[in-house]
Protein backbone atom coordinates (compact mmCIF):
# COMPACT_ATOMS: atom_id res chain seq x y z
CA UNK A 1 0.00 0.00 0.00
CA UNK A 2 1.51 3.26 -1.00
CA UNK A 3 -1.51 5.84 -1.09
CA UNK A 4 -4.99 5.73 0.93
CA UNK A 5 -7.94 7.72 -0.26
CA UNK A 6 -10.08 8.79 2.70
CA UNK A 7 -13.80 10.14 2.02
CA UNK A 8 -14.14 12.69 5.17
CA UNK A 9 -16.75 13.28 7.32
CA UNK A 10 -17.98 9.83 8.51
CA UNK A 11 -19.28 9.76 11.66
CA UNK A 12 -16.94 7.83 14.03
CA UNK A 13 -17.89 5.45 16.57
CA UNK A 14 -17.45 1.89 17.48
CA UNK A 15 -14.34 0.27 19.00
CA UNK A 16 -10.26 -0.53 18.31
CA UNK A 17 -8.29 -3.03 19.94
CA UNK A 18 -5.35 -1.63 19.77
CA UNK A 19 -1.95 -3.44 17.99
CA UNK A 20 1.34 -4.02 20.35
CA UNK A 21 3.63 -1.62 20.92
CA UNK A 22 6.19 -0.73 18.36
CA UNK A 23 8.25 1.27 20.45
CA UNK A 24 8.18 -1.52 23.37
CA UNK A 25 8.98 -4.19 20.93
CA UNK A 26 11.78 -2.98 19.31
CA UNK A 27 14.51 -2.90 22.21
CA UNK A 28 12.76 -6.32 23.38
CA UNK A 29 13.82 -7.71 20.30
CA UNK A 30 17.21 -6.14 20.74
CA UNK A 31 17.47 -7.45 24.19
CA UNK A 32 16.78 -11.09 22.95
CA UNK A 33 20.72 -10.89 22.03
CA UNK A 34 21.66 -11.24 25.84
CA UNK A 35 19.89 -14.64 26.17
CA UNK A 36 21.21 -18.14 24.26
CA UNK A 37 17.77 -20.54 23.34
CA UNK A 38 14.25 -19.31 21.85
CA UNK A 39 12.40 -16.50 23.27
CA UNK A 40 8.58 -15.83 22.89
CA UNK A 41 7.04 -12.40 22.74
CA UNK A 42 3.27 -12.17 21.73
CA UNK A 43 0.67 -9.58 20.35
CA UNK A 44 3.85 -8.39 18.08
CA UNK A 45 2.48 -5.80 15.07
CA UNK A 46 3.25 -6.70 11.89
CA UNK A 47 5.05 -3.40 11.34
CA UNK A 48 7.70 -2.61 8.79
CA UNK A 49 9.82 -1.34 12.06
CA UNK A 50 9.37 -5.16 13.11
CA UNK A 51 10.26 -6.90 9.82
CA UNK A 52 13.77 -4.66 9.70
CA UNK A 53 14.16 -5.16 13.25
CA UNK A 54 14.11 -9.57 12.57
CA UNK A 55 15.77 -8.81 9.26
CA UNK A 56 18.96 -6.97 11.65
CA UNK A 57 18.68 -10.07 14.04
CA UNK A 58 18.66 -12.61 11.26
CA UNK A 59 21.89 -11.02 9.72
CA UNK A 60 23.35 -11.78 13.36
CA UNK A 61 22.20 -15.34 13.44
CA UNK A 62 19.65 -15.22 15.06
CA UNK A 63 16.42 -17.41 13.65
CA UNK A 64 13.13 -15.41 13.84
CA UNK A 65 10.18 -15.94 13.08
CA UNK A 66 6.58 -13.76 13.05
CA UNK A 67 3.50 -15.39 12.69
CA UNK A 68 -0.12 -14.40 14.27
CA UNK A 69 0.93 -12.06 16.68
CA UNK A 70 3.48 -14.36 18.18
CA UNK A 71 7.55 -13.37 17.18
CA UNK A 72 9.86 -15.88 18.10
CA UNK A 73 13.66 -15.55 17.95
CA UNK A 74 16.25 -18.00 18.18
CA UNK A 75 19.56 -16.48 19.49
CA UNK A 76 21.30 -19.51 20.48
CA UNK A 77 23.77 -18.49 17.85
CA UNK A 78 25.12 -14.98 17.35
CA UNK A 79 28.04 -15.48 14.64
CA UNK A 80 28.72 -11.52 13.68
CA UNK A 81 28.98 -8.27 15.07
CA UNK A 82 28.08 -6.00 12.31
CA UNK A 83 24.71 -4.50 11.77
CA UNK A 84 24.37 -4.02 8.28
CA UNK A 85 24.36 -0.54 6.83
CA UNK A 86 21.25 -0.81 4.94
CA UNK A 87 19.12 -1.36 7.87
CA UNK A 88 20.46 1.05 10.04
CA UNK A 89 19.44 3.26 7.24
CA UNK A 90 15.71 2.29 7.09
CA UNK A 91 15.15 2.53 11.00
CA UNK A 92 17.15 4.37 13.92
CA UNK A 93 16.08 2.06 16.18
CA UNK A 94 19.07 -0.16 14.95
CA UNK A 95 21.34 1.54 17.56
CA UNK A 96 19.66 -0.02 20.34
CA UNK A 97 21.43 -3.74 18.96
CA UNK A 98 24.56 -1.86 20.17
CA UNK A 99 24.60 -2.56 23.72
CA UNK A 100 23.15 -5.85 23.64
CA UNK A 101 25.42 -6.96 20.87
CA UNK A 102 28.67 -5.14 22.94
CA UNK A 103 27.09 -6.89 26.19
CA UNK A 104 26.87 -10.51 24.16
CA UNK A 105 29.90 -10.46 21.65
CA UNK A 106 32.51 -8.21 23.28
CA UNK A 107 32.34 -6.32 20.39
CA UNK A 108 29.24 -4.36 17.59
CA UNK A 109 29.67 -2.75 14.86
CA UNK A 110 27.07 -0.13 13.58
CA UNK A 111 26.47 3.16 11.30
CA UNK A 112 25.14 6.40 12.03
CA UNK A 113 21.46 5.97 12.17
CA UNK A 114 18.50 6.88 10.29
CA UNK A 115 14.87 6.33 10.45
CA UNK A 116 12.09 9.19 10.29
CA UNK A 117 13.67 12.68 9.02
CA UNK A 118 13.27 14.67 12.47
CA UNK A 119 16.44 16.53 12.34
CA UNK A 120 19.53 15.99 14.02
CA UNK A 121 19.53 12.38 16.09
CA UNK A 122 22.89 12.06 17.48
CA UNK A 123 23.72 8.92 19.53
CA UNK A 124 26.28 10.57 21.79
CA UNK A 125 24.40 9.58 24.94
CA UNK A 126 24.19 6.07 23.76
CA UNK A 127 27.92 6.41 23.30
CA UNK A 128 28.94 7.75 26.58
CA UNK A 129 26.60 5.27 28.22
CA UNK A 130 28.72 2.54 27.05
CA UNK A 131 31.81 4.13 27.22
CA UNK A 132 31.22 4.12 31.04
CA UNK A 133 30.31 0.78 31.18
CA UNK A 134 34.21 -0.02 29.59
CA UNK A 135 33.18 0.04 26.32
CA UNK A 136 36.29 1.85 23.78
CA UNK A 137 34.49 2.88 21.21
CA UNK A 138 35.89 4.20 17.43
CA UNK A 139 34.30 6.46 14.89
CA UNK A 140 35.36 6.65 11.17
CA UNK A 141 33.62 7.18 7.97
CA UNK A 142 29.88 6.84 9.65
CA UNK A 143 30.72 3.27 10.72
CA UNK A 144 30.92 3.62 15.28
CA UNK A 145 32.39 -0.06 16.38
CA UNK A 146 32.05 -0.80 19.98
CA UNK A 147 34.47 -3.01 22.04
CA UNK A 148 34.72 -4.70 25.51
CA UNK A 149 36.85 -7.09 27.44
CA UNK A 150 33.95 -7.65 29.48
CA UNK A 151 31.69 -4.62 30.39
CA UNK A 152 31.09 -3.41 34.29
CA UNK A 153 28.91 -1.51 36.28
CA UNK A 154 29.13 2.16 36.87
CA UNK A 155 27.20 5.40 37.75
CA UNK A 156 25.72 6.76 34.94
CA UNK A 157 23.92 10.33 34.24
CA UNK A 158 21.98 11.24 31.03
CA UNK A 159 22.55 15.20 29.91
CA UNK A 160 19.04 14.26 28.77
CA UNK A 161 16.70 11.39 29.63
CA UNK A 162 16.85 9.80 26.26
CA UNK A 163 14.48 6.96 25.73
CA UNK A 164 16.87 4.73 23.31
CA UNK A 165 19.56 5.75 24.95
CA UNK A 166 18.14 4.76 28.49
CA UNK A 167 17.22 0.88 26.95
CA UNK A 168 20.78 0.72 25.55
CA UNK A 169 22.64 1.40 28.59
CA UNK A 170 20.16 -0.69 30.39
CA UNK A 171 20.23 -3.41 27.90
CA UNK A 172 24.23 -3.28 28.48
CA UNK A 173 24.21 -3.41 31.78
CA UNK A 174 21.74 -6.07 33.19
CA UNK A 175 25.09 -8.63 32.51
CA UNK A 176 27.81 -6.07 33.19
CA UNK A 177 29.80 -6.94 36.34
CA UNK A 178 28.76 -5.22 39.99
CA UNK A 179 26.13 -2.68 40.21
CA UNK A 180 24.89 0.15 37.40
CA UNK A 181 23.48 3.24 38.95
CA UNK A 182 21.47 5.34 36.00
CA UNK A 183 20.52 8.57 36.37
CA UNK A 184 18.39 11.13 34.62
CA UNK A 185 16.85 8.12 32.77
CA UNK A 186 14.01 8.41 30.60
CA UNK A 187 10.60 7.11 32.27
CA UNK A 188 8.33 6.39 29.04
CA UNK A 189 6.10 3.22 29.46
CA UNK A 190 8.18 1.65 26.86
CA UNK A 191 11.07 1.63 29.58
CA UNK A 192 9.12 0.12 31.83
CA UNK A 193 8.10 -2.76 29.70
CA UNK A 194 11.87 -3.70 29.00
CA UNK A 195 12.53 -3.75 32.49
CA UNK A 196 9.74 -6.15 32.83
CA UNK A 197 10.71 -8.28 29.64
CA UNK A 198 14.48 -8.57 31.52
CA UNK A 199 13.40 -9.33 34.65
CA UNK A 200 11.63 -11.96 32.96
CA UNK A 201 15.00 -13.02 31.34
CA UNK A 202 16.42 -13.26 34.90
CA UNK A 203 18.10 -9.25 34.89
CA UNK A 204 18.16 -7.84 38.40
CA UNK A 205 16.31 -4.10 38.36
CA UNK A 206 14.99 -1.66 40.42
CA UNK A 207 12.87 1.75 39.78
CA UNK A 208 11.78 1.05 37.10
CA UNK A 209 9.77 3.56 35.93
CA UNK A 210 11.55 5.80 38.21
CA UNK A 211 14.38 8.62 37.21
CA UNK A 212 16.94 6.73 38.70
CA UNK A 213 17.45 2.85 38.08
CA UNK A 214 19.35 0.03 39.54
CA UNK A 215 21.11 -2.51 38.71
CA UNK A 216 22.63 -5.64 40.08
CA UNK A 217 24.44 -7.06 36.87
CA UNK A 218 23.56 -10.80 36.58
CA UNK A 219 26.02 -13.64 34.68
CA UNK A 220 23.31 -14.42 32.06
CA UNK A 221 19.88 -14.04 31.07
CA UNK A 222 17.75 -16.82 30.00
CA UNK A 223 14.67 -16.81 27.75
CA UNK A 224 11.71 -16.10 28.35
CA UNK A 225 7.79 -15.90 26.97
CA UNK A 226 6.55 -12.03 27.15
CA UNK A 227 3.33 -10.58 26.19
CA UNK A 228 3.47 -6.99 24.84
CA UNK A 229 1.18 -4.58 25.42
CA UNK A 230 -0.46 -2.28 23.64
CA UNK A 231 0.46 1.17 21.39
CA UNK A 232 -0.22 3.99 23.30
CA UNK A 233 0.77 6.38 20.20
CA UNK A 234 -1.84 4.14 17.63
CA UNK A 235 -4.30 4.36 20.29
CA UNK A 236 -4.01 7.85 20.81
CA UNK A 237 -3.93 8.74 17.00
CA UNK A 238 -7.29 7.08 17.09
CA UNK A 239 -8.98 8.82 19.99
CA UNK A 240 -7.98 12.51 18.13
CA UNK A 241 -9.66 11.49 15.12
CA UNK A 242 -12.81 11.05 17.10
CA UNK A 243 -12.25 13.91 19.07
CA UNK A 244 -11.65 16.05 15.76
CA UNK A 245 -14.90 14.49 13.67
CA UNK A 246 -17.40 14.53 16.91
CA UNK A 247 -17.31 10.72 17.57
CA UNK A 248 -17.81 8.68 19.89
CA UNK A 249 -14.32 6.11 20.27
CA UNK A 250 -13.05 3.16 22.46
CA UNK A 251 -9.74 1.78 22.14
CA UNK A 252 -8.56 -1.67 23.76
CA UNK A 253 -5.88 -2.98 25.52
CA UNK A 254 -4.36 -0.06 27.22
CA UNK A 255 -3.73 1.31 30.65
CA UNK A 256 -5.31 4.47 30.54
CA UNK A 257 -2.38 6.16 32.91
CA UNK A 258 0.28 5.75 30.19
CA UNK A 259 -2.07 8.52 27.87
CA UNK A 260 -3.09 10.77 30.59
CA UNK A 261 -1.16 13.86 29.29
CA UNK A 262 -2.93 13.80 26.03
CA UNK A 263 -6.11 12.49 27.76
CA UNK A 264 -6.93 15.61 29.84
CA UNK A 265 -5.62 17.74 26.71
CA UNK A 266 -8.49 16.24 25.09
CA UNK A 267 -10.72 17.17 28.63
CA UNK A 268 -9.41 21.09 27.85
CA UNK A 269 -10.49 21.13 24.34
CA UNK A 270 -14.34 19.84 25.25
CA UNK A 271 -14.23 15.84 24.84
CA UNK A 272 -15.82 13.60 27.29
CA UNK A 273 -13.42 11.37 28.75
CA UNK A 274 -14.02 7.75 30.44
CA UNK A 275 -10.83 5.83 31.70
CA UNK A 276 -11.56 1.68 32.74
CA UNK A 277 -8.12 1.18 33.83
CA UNK A 278 -9.67 -2.40 34.84
CA UNK A 279 -10.85 -3.26 31.29
CA UNK A 280 -7.81 -2.01 29.76
CA UNK A 281 -10.80 0.81 28.16
CA UNK A 282 -10.72 4.46 26.80
CA UNK A 283 -13.32 6.26 25.29
CA UNK A 284 -13.47 9.84 23.77
CA UNK A 285 -16.77 11.06 22.79
CA UNK A 286 -16.98 14.67 21.63
CA UNK A 287 -19.96 16.48 20.84
CA UNK A 288 -19.02 19.49 18.89
CA UNK A 289 -15.82 21.09 17.52
CA UNK A 290 -13.12 21.38 20.16
CA UNK A 291 -11.29 24.23 21.18
CA UNK A 292 -7.91 25.84 20.30
CA UNK A 293 -5.38 24.62 22.89
CA UNK A 294 -1.67 25.06 24.25
CA UNK A 295 0.84 21.91 24.87
CA UNK A 296 4.37 21.58 24.69
CA UNK A 297 6.11 18.53 24.08
CA UNK A 298 8.80 16.65 26.39
CA UNK A 299 9.56 13.74 28.24
CA UNK A 300 7.47 11.03 29.99
CA UNK A 301 5.17 12.26 31.48
CA UNK A 302 4.89 15.45 29.66
CA UNK A 303 3.11 15.55 26.46
CA UNK A 304 4.58 12.99 24.02
CA UNK A 305 6.45 14.11 20.78
CA UNK A 306 4.91 11.31 18.80
CA UNK A 307 1.09 12.83 19.16
CA UNK A 308 2.31 16.06 18.58
CA UNK A 309 1.38 15.99 14.48
CA UNK A 310 -1.73 14.26 15.35
CA UNK A 311 -2.36 16.95 17.57
CA UNK A 312 -1.03 19.39 14.83
CA UNK A 313 -4.49 18.43 12.83
CA UNK A 314 -6.37 18.26 16.12
CA UNK A 315 -5.64 21.77 16.03
CA UNK A 316 -6.29 22.48 12.51
CA UNK A 317 -9.80 21.94 13.17
CA UNK A 318 -10.12 23.78 16.66
CA UNK A 319 -12.59 26.56 17.24
CA UNK A 320 -9.61 29.70 17.72
CA UNK A 321 -6.13 29.57 17.88
CA UNK A 322 -3.82 26.72 19.26
CA UNK A 323 -0.53 26.38 19.82
CA UNK A 324 1.84 23.89 20.15
CA UNK A 325 6.00 23.91 21.21
CA UNK A 326 7.82 20.85 19.93
CA UNK A 327 10.80 20.32 22.65
CA UNK A 328 12.01 17.12 21.85
CA UNK A 329 12.87 16.91 17.52
CA UNK A 330 13.71 20.01 16.41
CA UNK A 331 12.46 19.19 12.95
CA UNK A 332 8.89 17.63 13.56
CA UNK A 333 6.81 20.12 11.66
CA UNK A 334 7.11 18.63 8.71
CA UNK A 335 3.25 17.82 8.82
CA UNK A 336 2.36 20.97 9.49
CA UNK A 337 3.44 22.59 5.88
CA UNK A 338 1.01 19.67 4.01
CA UNK A 339 -1.67 20.51 6.75
CA UNK A 340 -2.17 24.23 5.27
CA UNK A 341 -3.31 22.41 1.86
CA UNK A 342 -6.16 20.91 3.88
CA UNK A 343 -7.00 24.60 4.57
CA UNK A 344 -5.44 25.27 7.85
CA UNK A 345 -3.35 28.83 8.90
CA UNK A 346 -0.73 27.63 10.18
CA UNK A 347 2.52 29.82 11.60
CA UNK A 348 5.62 28.16 12.16
CA UNK A 349 8.13 30.28 14.14
CA UNK A 350 11.34 27.93 15.54
CA UNK A 351 10.30 25.48 17.88
CA UNK A 352 6.48 26.72 18.03
CA UNK A 353 3.70 26.07 15.93
CA UNK A 354 0.55 28.19 15.78
CA UNK A 355 -2.64 27.03 14.43
CA UNK A 356 -6.14 29.05 13.17
CA UNK A 357 -8.40 25.79 12.61
CA UNK A 358 -11.51 25.37 10.41
CA UNK A 359 -14.02 22.94 10.33
CA UNK A 360 -14.85 20.77 7.91
CA UNK A 361 -11.31 21.29 6.28
CA UNK A 362 -10.18 21.15 2.01
CA UNK A 363 -9.80 17.67 0.78
CA UNK A 364 -6.01 17.58 -0.73
CA UNK A 365 -3.55 15.12 -2.11
CA UNK A 366 -0.37 14.90 -0.11
CA UNK A 367 2.53 12.74 1.12
CA UNK A 368 3.31 11.46 4.12
CA UNK A 369 6.17 13.11 5.36
CA UNK A 370 6.78 10.62 8.24
CA UNK A 371 5.34 8.48 10.41
CA UNK A 372 2.96 10.48 12.89
CA UNK A 373 3.36 12.93 10.19
CA UNK A 374 1.49 10.35 7.95
CA UNK A 375 -1.26 9.58 10.17
CA UNK A 376 -1.71 13.65 11.14
CA UNK A 377 -2.63 13.87 7.44
CA UNK A 378 -5.49 10.52 7.48
CA UNK A 379 -6.75 12.25 10.39
CA UNK A 380 -7.18 15.79 8.66
CA UNK A 381 -8.44 14.00 5.52
CA UNK A 382 -11.02 12.38 8.08
CA UNK A 383 -12.17 15.92 9.10
CA UNK A 384 -12.29 17.74 5.14
CA UNK A 385 -15.22 17.38 3.17
CA UNK A 386 -14.49 15.59 0.23
CA UNK A 387 -11.85 12.73 -1.20
CA UNK A 388 -8.83 13.31 0.13
CA UNK A 389 -5.00 10.98 -1.20
CA UNK A 390 -2.50 10.66 0.89
CA UNK A 391 0.45 9.14 -0.49
CA UNK A 392 3.68 8.04 0.70
CA UNK A 393 2.13 5.42 3.23
CA UNK A 394 5.14 3.38 3.70
CA UNK A 395 6.10 5.95 6.44
CA UNK A 396 2.76 5.20 8.02
CA UNK A 397 3.47 1.28 8.03
CA UNK A 398 6.49 1.95 9.72
CA UNK A 399 4.09 1.99 12.93
CA UNK A 400 0.88 0.78 12.41
CA UNK A 401 -0.39 -2.57 11.28
CA UNK A 402 -3.29 -1.81 9.38
CA UNK A 403 -4.28 1.87 9.56
CA UNK A 404 -7.89 1.30 7.15
CA UNK A 405 -8.30 -1.71 8.79
CA UNK A 406 -8.68 0.24 12.08
CA UNK A 407 -10.21 3.08 10.87
CA UNK A 408 -12.88 0.83 8.76
CA UNK A 409 -13.81 -0.64 12.40
CA UNK A 410 -15.02 2.66 13.66
CA UNK A 411 -16.74 3.70 10.55
CA UNK A 412 -13.95 5.69 8.34
CA UNK A 413 -15.00 5.57 4.61
CA UNK A 414 -10.95 4.69 3.84
CA UNK A 415 -9.44 2.45 1.55
CA UNK A 416 -5.75 1.77 0.48
CA UNK A 417 -4.98 2.47 -3.43
C1 LIG B 1 12.21 7.21 20.97
C2 LIG B 1 11.03 6.69 20.21
C3 LIG B 1 10.40 7.80 19.37
C4 LIG B 1 10.05 8.98 20.28
C5 LIG B 1 11.26 9.40 21.11
C6 LIG B 1 10.93 10.47 22.14
C7 LIG B 1 11.55 4.38 19.82
C8 LIG B 1 11.88 3.32 18.86
N1 LIG B 1 11.44 5.61 19.33
O1 LIG B 1 13.17 7.66 20.02
O2 LIG B 1 9.21 7.30 18.77
O3 LIG B 1 9.64 10.06 19.49
O4 LIG B 1 11.79 8.28 21.82
O5 LIG B 1 9.90 10.05 22.97
O6 LIG B 1 11.34 4.12 20.99
N2 LIG B 1 19.52 12.73 21.59
C9 LIG B 1 20.82 13.18 21.58
N3 LIG B 1 21.83 12.25 21.71
C10 LIG B 1 21.58 10.92 21.86
C11 LIG B 1 20.23 10.48 21.86
C12 LIG B 1 19.22 11.41 21.72
O7 LIG B 1 21.09 14.37 21.47
O8 LIG B 1 22.51 10.13 21.99
C13 LIG B 1 18.42 13.72 21.40
C14 LIG B 1 17.65 13.47 20.10
O9 LIG B 1 18.28 14.07 19.02
C15 LIG B 1 16.30 14.08 20.42
C16 LIG B 1 16.14 13.78 21.92
O10 LIG B 1 17.45 13.51 22.42
O11 LIG B 1 16.34 15.46 20.23
C17 LIG B 1 15.20 12.64 22.22
O12 LIG B 1 15.67 11.47 21.65
P1 LIG B 1 15.42 10.02 22.27
O13 LIG B 1 14.65 10.12 23.54
O14 LIG B 1 16.73 9.32 22.28
O15 LIG B 1 14.48 9.36 21.18
P2 LIG B 1 14.66 7.97 20.47
O16 LIG B 1 15.08 6.95 21.46
O17 LIG B 1 15.43 8.14 19.23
Amino acid sequence: MSAIEVRGLSPLNGKIEIQGSKNAVLPMMAATLLARGLTVIRHVPAIADVFCMIEILRSLGCVCQLAKGVLTVDSSVVDSVRIPEGFVGKMRSSVMVLGPLLARMGEAVTYYPGGCVLGKRPIDIHLKALESLGAETYEAGGMILARSNGLKGNRIIFRFPSVGATENALMAAVTAEGTTVLSNCAREPEIVELCAFLTAMGARIEHAGESELVIQGVRMLHPCEFSLGADRICAGTYLTAALMVSGDVVVSGLNPEYLDGPLRLMERMGAVVQRNAKAREIRVTAKERPCGFETVTGPYPAFPTDLQSPFLAAAAVARGESRIEETVFEARFAAALRLRDFGAVIRLSGCTAQVEGRYPLFPAIVRAPDLRGGAALILAALAAEGASVIDGCEHIERGYEDICRDLLQIGADVRPL
